[in-house]
């Protein structure tokens, strides 16, 4: 018998491999979750977000006591999800009516959700006003001619807390497609429209404008472009009683990636705030896949094992569950289990109809074979958001575990699901 393993920080924590080669995650063998549940499928570790929620709201209250930490929901949104965050204290941003709908589905309060959106209709608009959301995100002019139509027209009401969303012209290092706060984004006002947007935003009786929204973008392994950012918007956030810093702490996808902590995040920002807005401001924070990214494993058969010039493992799963390799080459790790040991150099691939449907390039797995159980960890970011139906690909489910038990939050689309949808 060989001696169980923990595993990189990649895996949920408490994960671990047992003395069989399984891997282990929220007390639960892999091999018996993909049996009882199937493949593809998402598996959470309850206890990982709850310790990432905690960590962020100890982190910020060991600073100030004027602070609210918010989920970017648009990283997982599932109904369980805002429901586990909300427990733990934290509100949420959302990108539009849908994750509205699962926000409060989920029981989380109105006035602690923000509205996003740089396309905001003005059904969406009146929709999220009349939920009662406690802030909108005035991302452009059409924007704040909404607020003052819809705003403005409630009898009686008080005027919409809003922020007003300036991009800073900071391109942190990060995938272009994931960076929002350049010079030239299509992001919120830039630098040279900002001034005349905040000062009618200011002047509106419609809106109780509390501040700059700024968020640079996401996958941010370094902390200092965030106090660039924040020099650049300074002189238009100042006198103003809140802050809202975005997000973006980047993960680890890989055992070697060191992302800065949850504390020296925060803390970061926190100086950044207090040295260039002071110590009375109130700050908004919007961590996404910090929150969610690693608590997940995403599970998978194998379905063949292919030897051309490289080594094709190809699974039951792909681009329709994990769209991130194909839209920014991410790069994600692979393990077996059920085996332990490196052996194999291979590419890991989906079933879809396209060859950039490749889920973890040059893995190294331990003798992969047809029906082994294939984990990918780090899939808690964007996994389940971006998941699509190519090629007639039935969502995963979305399966929660805490101390060894199992519950299924999302339940597996059916081929009926598909159908749905098709009236003619
Ligand atoms: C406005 C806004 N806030 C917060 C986030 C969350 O970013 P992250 O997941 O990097 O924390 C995003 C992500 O795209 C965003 O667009």
């Amino acid at each position: 018998m060989g001696q169980a393993q923990q595993l990189s920080h990649v895996y949920p924590r408490g994960s671990r491999v047992d003395d069989r080669g399984r891997i282990e995650v929220g007390g639960c063998d892999t091999t018996e979750l993909a049996r009882e549940f199937g493949t593809p499928a998402y598996v959470v570790v309850e206890d990982d977000i709850r310790a990432r929620a905690h960590a962020f709201v100890s982190a910020f209250g060991a600073h100030t006591d004027a602070f609210d930490v918010i989920f970017a929901s648009k990283a997982f949104p599932c109904t369980a999800v805002y429901r586990l965050l909300w427990e733990e204290g934290i509100g949420c941003d959302v990108a539009g009516p849908g994750e509205l709908t699962q926000a409060l589905a989920a029981g989380v309060d109105p006035a602690r959700i923000y509205l996003h959106g740089n396309a905001k209709t003005h059904a969406e608009m009146a929709q999220a006003l009349a939920a009662g959301v406690g802030y909108v995100i005035v991302d452009n002019l059409r924007d704040l001619d909404l607020l003052e139509e819809l705003a403005g027209s409630r009898p009686g009401a008080a005027p919409q807390a809003a922020f007003l969303r300036v991009a800073p012209g900071v391109s942190p290092d990060t995938h272009p497609a994931i960076s929002t706060g350049g010079p030239n984004t299509k992001f919120g006002f830039d630098l040279a429209h900002a001034p005349a947007a905040l000062e009618r935003a200011a002047a509106s009786p419609a809106i109780d404008l509390r501040g700059i929204h700024l968020h640079i973008g996401s996958q941010i392994l370094d902390t200092a472009p965030f106090r660039t950012a924040l020099e650049a918007v300074a002189p238009l956030a100042a006198g103003l009683p809140e802050i809202n810093f975005g997000g973006g702490l980047g993960v680890a996808y890989g055992a070697h990636d060191e992302p800065p902590s949850i504390e020296a995040y925060v803390a970061a920002k926190v100086a950044a705030v207090r040295d260039l807005l002071g110590a009375d401001v109130r700050m908004v924070d919007e961590p996404g896949r910090a929150l969610v990214a690693n608590s997940t494993v995403t599970l998978y058969e194998v379905q063949s094992v292919k030897r051309n010039v490289d080594t094709y493992v190809a699974v039951d799963g792909g681009m329709s569950d994990n769209l991130r390799p194909m839209l920014y080459n991410a790069r994600y790790e692979a393990r077996i289990s059920g085996r332990t040991g490196a052996g194999t150099r291979c590419h890991v691939v989906g079933k879809h109809c396209e060859s950039g449907d490749i889920l973890v390039r040059d893995a190294e797995l331990a003798d992969p074979q047809p029906g082994d159980i294939l984990v990918t960890p780090g899939t808690g970011a964007y996994g389940h958001a971006m998941a699509n139906t190519y090629n007639g690909a039935l969502r995963p489910p979305v399966i929660f575990v805490s101390g060894g038990n199992a519950r299924v939050v999302v339940r597996r689309e059916t081929h009926a699901d598909l159908l749905l949808r098709d009236v003619g």
